[in-house]
């Protein structure tokens, strides 16, 4: 077991490691647990849940503060619930020590979406091709968050991503915040849409509330016209609208939250709320690939086969999957074309494959017949 213990006589964390914290001098700005259970089955293996996550804080800095973590470890719980361990899912700096200002959080996958928070993610922006307006304002929105206070009022802090689905809306939020190293809060609109009135904008609100102990931070609202309907709409669900006021009132900034960026993404801008719309700064337009682009996808994505591929034309199929999205053309085109190859020999992903795949992507849905409906 590996948890180091800077002031044993301090804390109340037992296990010690062979570390020691003179060699490790940079204190922990950002910690992410996860809950893992008790090291043993016992009857009292409830999973202790967090009622307040800002309370929890305090008390999990007070009990492990002096500690040395990287990722991967455990801590023990000895005060409420004893032995019960969270996981180190994150930490940063990737070895440092827990202090009076390191923020806490647990990833609890139990609870509410707005629990989870991602910090460090696999994408980068080299991995997204293409949108280069997109790009640009992440720049800004990357300089904004590495220094917020330079930006005073004038912060970039509503930002809309617009356009088709599967286009790198959610991918390049992500490597946003790989690039800036700040943490991300994912939303999925729906998700915010409780069970009881009076859930959803409480959930917005305590959405804020941990993103500005978090800050600088990104939050990242996907499917937005899931909540914020266009008025007429709301009517159908009262709970709706009281959302779309919360997160008005969020938006608004009527509690100052510096170093919070919200950028929210819609396939389907029309049926926002035009309140809703209106509050962000800057809509961003993202586009199918052109071309140049579906070559650079197909390019990339193949590189990443599990199996060998033919020598292939790439620009032909690039040239033929105009009016597809990135994600159709590696979750459509490509995928079919391993799965074939796969279910022939499984060695190597032929021109036929592809040719295929192709066929079967282009392959006009057929009409329904009325006729056959009525036997
Ligand atoms: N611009 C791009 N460059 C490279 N790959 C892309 C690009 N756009 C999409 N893809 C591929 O499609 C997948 C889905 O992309 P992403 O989730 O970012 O789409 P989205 O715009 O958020 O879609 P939705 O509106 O449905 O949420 C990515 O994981 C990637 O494999
Ligand atoms: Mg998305």
């Amino acid at each position: 077991m590996v948890l180091i213990v800077k002031t044993p006589q301090k804390t109340n964390v037992s296990l010690k490691r062979d570390i020691s914290t003179d060699e490790v001098d940079s204190s922990a700005e950002f910690l992410i647990l996860e809950p893992a259970g008790y090291p043993m089955a016992s009857l009292l293996d409830d999973y202790p849940e967090i009622e307040n996550p800002g309370v929890f804080e305090h008390y999990a800095r007070e009990q492990w503060n002096g500690c040395v973590v990287c990722k991967g470890e455990y801590l023990f719980d000895k005060r409420m619930y004893p032995d019960f361990a969270y996981r180190v899912k994150e930490v940063e700096p990737p070895e440092s020590v827990i202090a009076a200002n390191t923020s806490i959080v647990v990833n609890d996958i139990e609870t509410s979406s707005t629990s989870k928070v991602e910090f460090r993610t696999e994408i980068t922006f080299d991995d997204v091709v293409g949108q280069q307006i997109a790009r640009q304002k992440c720049k800004l929105i990357e300089r904004y968050l590495e220094d917020p206070e330079r930006f005073g009022k004038w912060a970039p802090s509503n930002v809309l991503f617009i356009g088709p689905s599967g286009t790198g809306k959610t991918m390049l939020a992500k490597a946003l915040a790989n690039k800036t190293h700040v943490p991300l809060l994912p939303v999925k609109s729906t998700d915010m849409i409780g069970e009881f009135v009076g859930e959803g904008s409480r959930q917005i609100h305590q959405l804020y509330d941990r993103a500005q102990d978090l800050a600088p931070c990104i939050i990242f609202i996907d499917e937005l016209d899931a909540i914020a309907l266009d008025r007429r709409n709301q009517e159908l669900r009262g709970d709706v609208s009281e959302i779309v006021n919360a997160l008005l009132t969020e938006m608004d900034g009527i509690v100052e939250r510096p170093g919070v960026c919200t950028i929210a993404a819609t396939n389907r801008p029309a049926s926002l709320d035009p309140a809703v719309r209106g509050r962000f700064e800057e809509e961003i337009e993202f586009v199918l690939p052109d071309e140049y682009e579906r070559y650079s996808i197909l390019e990339s994505n193949l590189a990443t086969f599990p199996i060998d591929v033919d020598d292939i034309d790439l620009s032909y199929f690039a040239s033929k999957t105009v009016g597809l999205s990135g994600r159709d053309i590696v979750e459509k085109f490509l995928k079919t074309a391993l799965h074939l190859a796969i279910m022939d020999d499984g060695k190597v992903v032929s021109a036929d494959d592809f040719n295929t795949s192709l066929k079967r992507i282009s392959k006009p849905v057929a009409p329904l017949n009325p006729d056959g409906l009525y036997v």
